[in-house]
């Protein structure tokens, strides 16, 4: 395992981290004071956003499985996050011992924890990088020795391109990516949408995200498309998370006590229906849309 340049001793601590924030949704402790009050403000624009948090995790898993029975065994994985419950290389090395995973983040704490959990693990490593600049990334000694670009690839760029406003450098590393991989790759993509959002709360949102390291901007349904142009797109198409081959119950309503307390909270302040009610509710609006694409 390759010792990552940074260190968690880097970590900024003067604005809250996309990353840490990210993990106190999803109920980890790899995060500030900072982190937790950034997310609770935004919890109370989006009362259930710890759930989508959640749901698209299952999503991430749902779609690593899927990807390991069309007989992929190599991943990059880009905004890999810190680690938590499901990481892709548990996922993937549970199904195939042999698999291999690059992770590659920007984010000090999510490298630091990566490189301490992926101690002792040969076929995974950690690559500290910015995804604004993919050249980097596919150039890296470490990517470029665990991964043999020759041969098929699941690239997995989940919940990381709505932290890349720029449109120049969102679509750039989605080209990049496809660029340099062999054909029968697999590309996955998760992505915020303001779909469904009233514009007022979206404003709000992306003004509280303009205080974190990591400034993001949701996309329409259409600039999200645009990232899948000229590839086949697997069924069922570009959906809410939820709906891309759910396996069951938990990846429709994935259980948690924060986001049971924050529904509570919700039904309590806001609409007072039922519990699973509101879930679909939501669940039809505002959520992260994503697909699995097969590039020929
Ligand atoms: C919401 S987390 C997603 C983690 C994981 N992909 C998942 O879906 O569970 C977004 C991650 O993207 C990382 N990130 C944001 N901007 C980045 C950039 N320019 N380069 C590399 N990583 C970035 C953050 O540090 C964070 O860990």
């Amino acid at each position: 395992m390759d010792v990552p340049t940074g260190e968690a001793a880097d970590a900024p601590l003067d604005k809250p981290s996309v990353a840490r924030m990210y993990d106190y949704y999803l109920g980890g402790f790899h995060n500030f004071a900072i982190d937790r009050q950034a997310a609770d403000t935004v919890a109370t624009l989006h009362p259930d956003v710890a759930l989508v948090m959640r749901a698209n995790r299952a999503f991430l898993r749902r779609a690593v499985h899927f990807l390991i029975v069309q007989g992929i065994d190599q991943f990059l994985d880009i905004g890999s996050g810190i680690p938590t419950v499901g990481n892709v290389h548990e996922v993937a090395q549970r199904e195939n011992p042999a698999a291999r995973v690059v992770y590659v983040d920007s984010d000090p704490v999510a490298v630091a924890h990566s490189a301490a959990i992926l101690q002792g693990n040969d076929a995974a490593a950690i690559v500290q990088a910015d995804a604004r600049r993919p050249e980097q990334i596919l150039s890296d000694p470490v990517v470029r020795r665990m991964l043999d670009f020759d041969r098929p690839l699941g690239v997995l760029i989940v919940a990381l391109l709505h932290f890349i406003p720029d449109d120049g450098e969102a679509y750039g590393l989605v080209r990049a990516v496809r660029d340099a991989v062999a054909p029968g790759s697999y590309l996955v993509i998760g992505h915020g949408t303001m779909e469904g959002l009233p514009p007022e709360r979206y404003a709000q949102m992306e003004r509280l995200y303009a205080q974190t390291t990591n400034p993001g901007r949701f996309r329409s349904r259409a600039a999200v498309e645009r990232f899948f142009e000229e590839l086949t797109v697997l069924e069922p198409g570009i959906v809410h998370v939820p709906l891309w081959r759910p396996e069951g119950a938990d990846d429709l309503f994935p259980p948690s006590t924060r986001t049971v307390h924050q529904l509570r909270r919700c039904r309590l302040q806001t609409v007072g229906v039922a519990f699973p009610h509101l879930l679909l509710t939501h669940w039809q609006g505002p959520l992260c849309i994503a697909s699995t694409i097969f590039l020929i």
